[in-house]
């Protein structure tokens, strides 16, 4: 995050009033006005910051913007996404830059899949000691501590399984008091689990030998050969996929399918 040529809105001086609509926060101890309608990531551009780290994605998916935050008749910290979280009057508000945690390197082909592998690569889980705080800290309503207590017992499926919303914001790591790199076991676990034990999609191994056997190759040319206009008359006229549709649901049309 820095500061742009634009003009800032400060807020009034203490013991004035904002106007309608909108709230003081304090960013690194700074007091802006800004809408109160505005997620903390707008309101810190509102406020004329340019956000050249701690943004990416602005829909809840990256984790790049991970806030601390705290309201002046509290001592708590609170956490969020500045791009999911509403600005709230008098928040003080700092993003978190990237998070140093501890990273494990590893080829993951040939890496074993068993229970000893996360405990060996990250043997500081065995520090937990079951606080609680990274649940408390996750934005994602992730139950972090419980698949930190799966990874102990060296259970890849469950931790891939439960750790599997995990955006990589940081902020459970931030606040741990053993040190732990949550996001880090559970990217492991779920490495592990989708290259070693996941079943094969069997769907997928007969499209792709469809494929290699050439089924597709004549209408391909053909479709190559069409214009633009004729290709989206014919994109037009395809049948759709209903939406919740049944596995097995299939086109009229199967020519295009191989099958
Ligand atoms: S914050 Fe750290 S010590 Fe506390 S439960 Fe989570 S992983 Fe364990
Ligand atoms: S598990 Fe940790 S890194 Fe992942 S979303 Fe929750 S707080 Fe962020
Ligand atoms: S910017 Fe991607 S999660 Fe907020």
């Amino acid at each position: 995050m820095s500061k742009t040529a634009t003009k800032p809105k400060k807020a009034p001086a203490k013991g004035k009033s904002a106007e309608a609509g909108q709230v003081p926060i304090f960013v690194m101890g700074q007091r802006f006005e800004v809408p109160a309608s505005l997620t903390i990531q707008k309101a810190l551009e509102y406020a004329g910051y340019q956000l050249v780290r701690g943004c990416g994605c602005r829909g809840g998916i990256c984790g790049a913007c991970g806030t601390v935050y705290r309201f002046p008749d509290s001592y708590r910290i609170e956490v969020g996404l500045a791009c999911q979280t509403v600005v709230q009057p008098d928040m003080y508000i700092a993003q978190i830059p990237f998070f140093p945690g501890n990273k494990a390197v590893y080829d993951i082909e040939t890496l074993p899949a068993e229970g000893g592998t996360i405990a060996a690569l990250y043997p500081e889980v065995f520090k937990c000691v079951g606080c609680g705080t990274c649940t408390r800290s996750c934005p994602m309503d992730i139950d972090v501590m419980g698949y930190i207590s799966k990874a102990i017992q060296g259970d890849i499926a469950a931790v891939a399984e439960s750790s599997f919303d995990c955006v990589m914001c940081g902020l459970c790591a931030a606040r741990c008091p053993a040190e732990e790199v949550q996001y880090n076991i559970g990217i492991l676990a779920r490495r592990l689990y989708a290259r070693h034990l996941a079943p094969k999609a069997g769907h997928l191994a007969k499209a792709v030998k469809l494929v290699e056997a050439g089924t597709f190759d004549k209408a391909l040319k053909e479709l190559k050969k069409t214009t633009t206009d004729e290709l989206k008359k014919l994109y037009k006229a395809l049948e759709m996929e209903p939406d919740m549709a049944e596995e097995s649901w299939t086109p009229k049309n199967t020519s295009y399918l191989g099958g």
